[in-house]
């Protein structure tokens, strides 16, 4: 068979069962018959089982992505408009009403956000329309300048460099662009969860282009069969990376394709499981920024959401609400014993969930998902909020435990013995100040503290309005241990050691102080400025992003740093990494323009609050655990 031949038959691949059955029972109401005729039911032929290597690759002439008419977003647009608006947050109410008059084109003056160029360079950004921009510009016909400093130029050549192309059009970035590396690896890929702050830059730039092409051939890749070693993960996992490969098709004529790692690849074969969550953020993201909502009510983004939420939803043996997730599947992407319910995978489950339940449409065919994404949104902010918080006084009760409680309302309900209590944590633990545990599970506190699971609870509101001021006193109090030299650890403290020897498995890549055990890495600066942002408190961000600045130019914009205080370029650290410099410009547009940023975080939502599916609070011989709780978690 030519490879033409090939192609071809893999153009023609159906989606999966799973797929196919969603899409047809989601939907069958209000397909027209020659929609269901071009997008769902293409006259397939059968599974090119033979072709191992090659089946996984996506050919261009798969790439057909605008699928739709029109009509569809049209008639579905009140429904699911309205839908938004009942099921965002009473404190989002007026963000949301603007949302809904750009869906309806009501906004007559949109928010543009425009690069000054001055011939050859970028010399200063432009924005202009909208109502407020910031708290700088009060009247929507004024213009405000900025000028840009060497390093952002300089970081926006970088990022513009970065661009990966598919069939002409841009689809993402690479992870990164070092003229001296002669090893790659996968960083020449685009990674699923490093181009999120640089799909936040470009949209905070007013390009949608490249994210709406990124979030729609991810969606292709996610429904594509995928095997490691003959077994198939679930038809919700969204891919790691991917990468743009050319294929010699005969003599005259190649073709792009696109091919995915789903982890069949990845050192380790970690599992991705943070890519489909993140996904969805940005989905949400999207729509958010662009005021383009048509994108998320696309049937075919409809259905990948649900497919995402389908595979984090489904029933196992877990006991916890909590996501039960394999080590490294996720920002640390390497054995650093975080397996189990880890808490940057819970803070990212938490804010997807709560993404779902604004983007999904509400109809006969999703009821039963809304109404579990509920559930499970209600019962983990709980569970995060009442048992992974510690604080001075918490450490004290953990201290004092009784162990072998055998009861439902038992006081340690976990069986964590005291002596688990770390040394280094009784005298680094601020009088001021808290934190959410890196990892809780039978007999188990990780005492570690993960900062991105931290930054993002505080984004998502699932750590309560109390607790996000803690976390940020936290960083305050301990600003040389998590900031130092560089901002932001990934984690505090190292693992050493013995500790280092049996949880890292020896990893000489995961040193102390280095890399993912506690390496500073500058992309994590955007998530801080935002908890920072949604929190009143700028001035911290500004502050780390100064220390960032002074330094990301002229050490050649590093994926992270080494030591104890963030002092060293890392040992391994790639150069002209790209979410290193997407981070940072992430951080600073954000400053610039509130107004976009506080579309990017969310209230407290209280309707969450009061859900309990339990059954047992009303009377009865056992108490609903949340009723019995010690501790006040309504903080309002
Ligand atoms: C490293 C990081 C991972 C990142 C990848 C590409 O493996 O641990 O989080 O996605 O590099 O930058």
């Amino acid at each position: 068979m030519s490879a033409i031949h090939l192609l071809r038959k893999l153009s023609r691949r159906p989606p999966s069962r799973l797929h196919r059955n969603l899409l047809s029972s989601t939907f069958s109401m209000d397909l027209p018959p020659d929609l269901a005729r071009t997008t769902l039911i293409r006259p397939f032929s059968n599974r090119p089982t033979i072709f191992n290597n090659t089946h996984r690759l996506i050919p261009s002439c798969f790439r057909q992505l605008n699928l739709l008419p029109n009509w569809v977003s049209e008639k579905k647009k009140s429904i699911s408009v309205s839908l938004r608006e009942f099921s965002t947050s009473v404190v989002e109410t007026n963000t949301s009403d603007k949302a809904f008059e750009r869906v309806v084109g009501l906004n007559p003056n949109p928010l543009v956000i425009e690069r000054i160029h001055n011939g050859e360079e970028t010399i200063g950004e432009s924005v202009s329309g909208g109502e407020i921009i910031g708290n700088k510009i009060e009247k929507s016909d004024e213009t405000l300048v900025r000028e840009e400093s060497e390093a952002e130029k300089e970081a926006w050549r970088i990022l513009e460099d970065a661009v990966v192309r598919y069939c002409g059009s841009p689809v993402g970035t690479v992870a990164a662009n070092d003229p001296g590396d002669k090893l790659p690896l996968n960083y020449d890929q685009v990674f699923i969860r490093d181009f999120v702050p640089s799909a936040l830059a470009f949209l905070l730039k007013g390009e949608g282009e490249i994210v709406r092409n990124f979030l729609l051939h991810t969606l292709q890749l996610q429904s594509w069969e995928k095997t490691v070693d003959c077994y198939s993960p679930g038809q919700g996992l969204m891919p790691a990376s991917f990468k743009v490969r050319t294929v010699t098709l005969d003599e005259n004529t190649t073709e792009e394709v696109l091919d995915p790692d789903f982890g069949e690849s990845a050192i380790g074969r970690v599992a991705p499981v943070d890519s489909g969550l993140w996904w969805i953020i940005l989905l949400r993201a999207y729509g958010k920024l662009t005021g383009d909502f048509s994108l998320q009510e696309r049937i075919d983004v409809q259905t990948g959401v649900k497919l995402i939420m389908n595979l984090c939803l489904a029933d196992g043996f877990d006991m916890f609400p909590t996501l039960l997730v394999t080590d490294g599947s996720c920002m640390i992407d390497r054995r650093m014993g975080i397996h189990g319910h880890p808490l940057e995978i819970q803070s990212l489950f938490y804010s997807a969930l709560r993404c779902s339940r604004e983007m999904l449409s509400v109809n006969d065919s999703s009821n039963n998902l809304v109404r579990a994404i509920n559930n499970r949104l209600s019962a983990l902010s709980f569970h995060i909020r009442e048992y992974y918080w510690v604080d001075i006084r918490k450490i004290n009760e953990i201290y004092r435990y009784k162990t072998e409680e055998y009861s439902t309302d038992a006081t340690n309900k976990f069986n964590i013995y005291p002596e688990q209590i770390p040394p280094w944590l009784m005298d680094w633990i601020p009088e001021q100040g808290g934190y959410l545990l890196g990892n809780l599970q039978p007999a188990h506190m990780d005492f570690r503290f993960f900062t991105l699971g931290n930054f993002w609870s505080v984004v998502s509101s699932l750590s309560t309005p109390k607790q996000n001021e803690a976390i940020l006193n936290l960083i305050e109090a301990k600003w040389d241990d998590i900031i130092g030299n560089m901002p932001l650890k990934i984690c505090y403290p190292a693992l050493e050691y013995d500790d280092w020897r049996i949880i890292t498995g020896s990893d000489p890549k995961n040193t102390p102080w280095s890399y993912h055990n506690s390496g500073s890495w500058p992309t994590l600066l955007w998530q801080f400025t935002l908890a920072c942002m949604k929190m009143g408190r700028p001035e911290l961000a500004e502050k780390a992003l100064a220390l960032a600045e002074k330094r990301l130019m002229a050490d050649r914009w590093p994926e992270y740093y080494d030591t104890r205080s963030g002092k060293f370029i890392g040992k391994q650290s790639r150069l002209y990494q790209t979410w290193t410099v997407a981070g940072f410009l992430t951080s600073k547009l954000l400053l610039a323009n509130p107004e976009m940023a506080s579309k990017l975080f969310w209230e407290e939502d209280y309707e969450l609050l009061d859900i309990c599916v339990c059954g047992l609070s009303k009377s009865g011989r056992k108490k609903c655990s949340r009723v019995a709780a010690k501790t006040q978690i309504l903080v309002r």
